[in-house]
Order: structure tokens, then C-alpha cells, then sequence
């Protein structure tokens, strides 16, 4: 099967893109899948859980503006089969310096040809900024698919319509006509209250079997695990919290092997 991109994306901020970045791909390498994780947030967390010197300068800045082949900034990491294209610090300026250059809503895309080619990975996974800018439109352009975290909250869906506007505005211009959604996950689900329970049925109602079945549940350990530069599956292996993460893991890959992902499905 040839590599495929998957951007984690939703421009609203702290719903679990990173948090699920991080260990969806992680229980993914856990199957021996090869995977590789792009930053693309200059707040550099989900390096920093993978390496500890993540969020160094002269990393991926250089290799989106192609001053260095992608290739030579890929690392490994601890995990087996996980490798990391670190976040670097520079990469809060790139917002502008890309908008400068001519191709620059498919500069990420131009520069991760030559990785996909290789067919060294079987999925590539970008944890994307929370803002609709330059970065994340690129995510969105070099993606195959999208993934988009929920959290189950007040104003859930606040922003959504938007991203997926976005997303067939990238279809329609042809700039990336086949981009489709992975799916709707629901992340921080806090079993002890009723808005949780309230806003993941509204939201199972509305996008239905676009949702995965897997809910994310909010959990502590889930939140300490970065901390001390851990994935949920090293920091508390039978919590629920890898539970659910590697439940993920699994109904992902049944999607994957099905072929099932969206086109237009939420429209909201
Ligand atoms: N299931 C969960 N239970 C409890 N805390 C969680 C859970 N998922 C994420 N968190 C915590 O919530 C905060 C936001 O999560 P995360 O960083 O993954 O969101 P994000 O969407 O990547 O944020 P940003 O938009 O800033 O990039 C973090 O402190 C994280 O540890
Ligand atoms: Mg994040």
C-alpha cells in the first residue's frame, strides 16, 4: 500500500490533536506499522514527548523552505517503528516566510514527495497548530486524509464548519481534489458528567458513522504522561486511557484495510 499522509487538524486549540498525534501513532508503530510523525506546531509538545531535545532550532523550518531534504531531518526515536520529523522553533516565523514563496500552499507537499515515494512509511501523521493559517493549510494540502479531534464540551463543533470549508475548497480548486476525512473523533470524554454524554450523542446524531466508535476518555494520566516525556501507552500501559488509544488504533486500521473514509460528510 503506498505511504499515506494523515493530518490531525481542528484550528480550535486544546481538544487532543497532539495528545492523539502522539499515541494514535505510537500504538500504531506498536502493531509494527512503520509511522511517521511531522510537528508542525511550533509549540514543539509532541517532539517533546518523543525526544527530549525537541523544539531545537534548524529542523523543519529549513526543510519546508528547502534548504534541507526532509529526508535528513527525519529521526528516530525510542519507540520502535516510530520516527519523528521534529518541530523547531523557527517554525513560528514560517507562517510569513512561506507565504512569501510562489507555491506556498503546497510547499509541505512539494517537499514530503520524495519521503512518500521512498514508501518507507506506511502512514504519515501531522500534528497540526490550532489556527487556519499557512501551516495548517499546508497539513491540509499534503494530506491524504484528516483527522479531527472533538472534545466533548461546550461549543463541541465551534470552528468545524469552517475547517471543512476549508477542506472542499482545497477539493474543488484541485489543490488537493481527492483530500477525504479519516473521521470525527471525541476526546476527553468525562464519564461523571452529563454535558459529555449530552454532546457525543448530538454529535454521533449529526455525522454518524463518521464518528469512531472509540471515545477518548478524559483521564489524568493521559494529561501527566507528557510530562515526563511519555506516550499514554509507556506511562500507565493498562490505564484506559492506552485502552482507548490503541482501541483507536484498531478501529482505524479496520477503516484503512476497509477503504472507509469521507468526502463532504460533515457538513455543518
Ligand atoms: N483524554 C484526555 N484527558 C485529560 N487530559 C487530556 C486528554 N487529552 C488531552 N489532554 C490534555 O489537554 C491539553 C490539550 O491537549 P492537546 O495538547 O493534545 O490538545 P491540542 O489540540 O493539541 O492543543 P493545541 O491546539 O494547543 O495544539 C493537554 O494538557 C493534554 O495533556
Ligand atoms: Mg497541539
Amino acid at each position: 500500500m503506498p505511504t499515506k499522509i494523515i493530518a490531525v487538524a481542528n484550528q480550535k486549540g486544546g481538544v487532543g490533536k497532539t495528545t492523539t498525534t502522539v499515541n494514535l501513532a505510537a500504538a500504531l508503530a506498536e502493531h509494527g506499522h512503520s509511522i511517521l510523525l511531522i510537528d508542525l506546531d511550533p509549540q514543539a509538545n509532541a517532539s517533546s514527548v518523543l525526544v527530549r531535545e525537541g523544539g531545537q532550532e534548524g529542523g523543519l523550518y529549513r526543510g519546508l523552505m528547502g534548504e534541507i531534504p526532509m529526508d535528513d531531518l527525519i529521526v528516530t526515536t525510542r519507540l520502535p517503528h516510530l520516527a519523528l520529523l521534529a518541530a523547531d522553533l523557527e517554525l513560528a516565523g514560517a507562517e510569513i516566510d512561506i507565504a512569501r514563496l510562489d507555491q506556498h500552499l503546497i510547499q509541505l507537499k512539494i517537499m514530503l514527495e520524495e519521503v512518500k515515494k521512498s514508501g518507507r512509511f506506511s502512514y504519515i501523521f501531522i500534528d497540526s497548530p490550532p489556527s487556519l493559517g499557512i501551516l495548517m493549510s499546508n497539513a491540509l494540502t499534503a494530506a491524504d486524509e484528516v483527522l479531527i479531534p472533538i472534545q466533548c464540551e461546550y461549543y463541541a463543533l465551534e470552528g468545524l464548519g469552517k475547517l471543512v470549508g476549508v477542506m472542499d475548497q482545497l477539493r474543488h480548486t484541485g489543490i488537493n481534489p481527492t483530500l477525504a476525512m479519516t473521521g470525527l473523533l471525541m476526546t476527553m470524554f468525562d464519564v461523571r458528567t452529563n454535558l459529555s454524554s449530552a454532546v457525543a450523542k448530538d454529535v454521533r446524531s449529526h455525522f454518524q458513522e463518521v464518528v469512531f466508535e472509540t471515545v477518548i476518555p478524559r483521564s489524568i494520566r493521559i494529561s501527566e504522561a507528557p510530562s515526563f516525556s511519555q506516550t499514554i501507552l509507556e506511562y500507565d500501559p493498562k490505564g484506559p486511557g492506552a485502552l482507548a488509544y490503541r482501541s483507536l488504533a484498531t478501529e482505524f486500521l479496520k477503516r484503512q484495510e476497509q477503504g472507509i473514509s469521507f468526502v463532504g460528510a460533515a457538513s455543518c
